[in-house]
């Protein structure tokens, strides 16, 4: 969950969704992400036009970064909850679509592939890559 939803007090409702979902939080911390793992994180859109505000918005209070396991390709389930990137876009019912209305400030990352969650786990729980 990034800064917006700690600041919008969603942490309980957004986590509530998850697990409503049959999803189980396995790690969870309340963290101000610093440069350098932001810009990891987000590494695959450096120089892109909106990179800079990108890191900005992420690095300026706490998120609530969590790992969620699920019974099968949990990413994608995640990303079914959460919605289209532009919450303009994203459909009523999901987290974007019920609760953002900002292209940057769309409350929620998750991860796009298997392979994603597991260097994003390694990028902020290095314990328990
Ligand atoms: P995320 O990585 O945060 O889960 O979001 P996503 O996959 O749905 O979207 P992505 O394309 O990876 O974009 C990362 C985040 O950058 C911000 N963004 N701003 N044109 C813009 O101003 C713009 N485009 C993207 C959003 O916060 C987006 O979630
Ligand atoms: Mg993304």
């Amino acid at each position: 969950m990034k800064p917006d939803g700690v600041e919008r007090r969603l942490i309980g409702e957004i986590v509530g969704r998850l697990e409503a979902k049959g999803l189980h939080v396995v790690a969870a911390e309340f963290r101000t992400i610093d440069a350098v793992t932001a810009e990891r994180h987000y590494a695959e859109h450096a120089g892109q036009s909106f990179y800079i505000g990108l890191v900005a918005f992420i690095t300026r209070g706490p998120s609530f970064v969590m790992v969620v396991e699920g019974p099968t390709e949990t990413w994608k389930v995640v990303r079914g909850l959460i919605g289209a990137t532009n919450p303009l876009e994203a459909a009523p019912g999901t987290i974007r679509g019920d609760l953002a209305s900002d292209l940057r400030e769309n409350l929620v990352h998750g991860s796009d592939s298997s392979e994603s969650a597991a260097r994003e786990i390694a990028n902020f729980f290095p314990s328990l890559a």
